[in-house]
């Protein structure tokens, strides 16, 4: 198994984290049973803990945040309604559609501030219904962190606010908290301080927190025994499903006390860029564990950058000719970082 912190620094994505050896130990002895049937001890613990932690009543596993997304939203609405969401936010640019294809869902889209909406934007894009050429609006989604945005947080208060609006028009309101964790150490606040104001949430295991697959959606009891049924519709319930949940348990237990290490290797990562010439960062969006940087400079695109990182064993993905997205994790050490920011100075410098 290929040992953490040597050899490759891989910066595409925080899902590129391997099971470690709490993990795969935990996975090996986990107990258990059928969870379609709701006998899987292991699972049941997990979505208990979860539900906990994001200060829900009952929660849900799910195998992914596409699914996780999908099924809640899909649970909250009926086909012709409208859905309101951030104009880069990850239901809408990069889950295949499924909102429309799946729920039957029109997206309203409102542009953010470093993927954040206002809540005048949010209410004067409310369809309620009375005009006869449209869907009623039925539900507003939140991403927390904000992926294409760079990984910021939005606080207690503008979750809380955005949700105000919602439910004064009666709307749900459900939040991609895909890094709520990350988010929660980024604003020194409790992920259940950033769950309350919602209606539902979905979070991922499978991405900073370091586990090999799965989501979790969380809500009431009512929604969740909804959601229950969605996520059998879609093929989403599973069998001795404790050997993923193991590894998801372990992951909710050490994950959140250690990401703030994250954080500072992306701040580090992110000031070596801004000062080197043509680079452009804007060191205010680098919140978390994302450094979204762009190349204004004609020796070299993000492309050609991306291979000469990789002589260098350090991989990364162009987001296109001239920007980068480049994502630290569980598996990215002082000492890669050290060597990132090296290797950047000298191909860059
Ligand atoms: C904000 C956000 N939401 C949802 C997802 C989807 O998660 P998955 O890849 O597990 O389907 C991602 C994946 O990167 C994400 O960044």
């Amino acid at each position: 198994m290929p040992v953490p912190g040597t050899d490759v620094v891989d910066l595409r994505s925080d899902t590129k984290t391997l099971p470690d050896a709490e993990m795969r130990l935990a996975m090996s002895e986990a107990e258990v049973g059928d969870d379609k049937s709701g006998e899987d001890p292991t699972m049941r613990r997990l979505e208990e803990m979860s539900a906990e932690r994001l200060g829900k009543e009952a929660g849900l596993f799910v195998v992914s945040g596409t699914m996780g997304n999908l099924v809640a939203i899909k649970t909250w609405t009926r086909p012709q309604e409208e859905i309101i969401l951030e104009r880069e936010s990850h239901v809408y640019l990069w889950e295949g559609g499924g909102i429309a294809a799946l729920c039957g869902l029109l997206p309203r889209l409102v542009p953010g501030v470093n993927g954040i909406m206002k809540p005048a934007d949010v209410e004067a894009a409310i369809s309620d219904g009375t005009n006869v050429h449209k869907g009623p609006t039925s539900i507003v989604e939140l991403e927390n962190t904000h992926n294409m945005a760079g990984g910021t947080a939005m606080s207690v208060r503008q979750t809380q606010d955005i949700c105000d609006v919602a439910h004064r028009h009666g709307l749900r309101v459900h939040l991609d908290g895909a890094r709520i964790f990350n988010a929660a150490v980024a604003l020194g606040v409790e992920a259940a301080d950033l769950a309350a104001p919602v209606d539902s949430v979905q979070f991922c295991f499978s991405k900073s927190l370091g586990a090999p697959i799965g989501s979790m959606i969380c809500g009431d009891r009512d929604f969740i025994e909804e959601a229950r049924r969605v996520r059998n519709v879609v093929g989403g319930a599973l069998r001795q499903a404790g050997v993923i949940a193991a590894a998801a348990i372990v992951a909710l237990e050490t994950g959140p006390p250690r990401l703030h290490e994250d954080h500072a290797h992306a701040r580090m990562i992110a000031e070596t860029l801004a000062e080197l010439p043509g680079v452009f960062v804007d060191l205010a969006t680098v919140q978390t564990n994302i450094v979204n940087l762009e190349l204004r400079r004609e020796d070299v695109s993000a492309p050609s950058l991306c291979r000469a990182l990789g002589t260098c064993d350090i991989k990364a993905i162009p987001r296109d000719e001239a920007r980068i997205r480049l994502v630290t994790h569980k598996q990215v050490t002082d000492e890669d970082t050290e060597r990132v920011c090296r290797v950047l100075r000298e191909v860059l410098g």
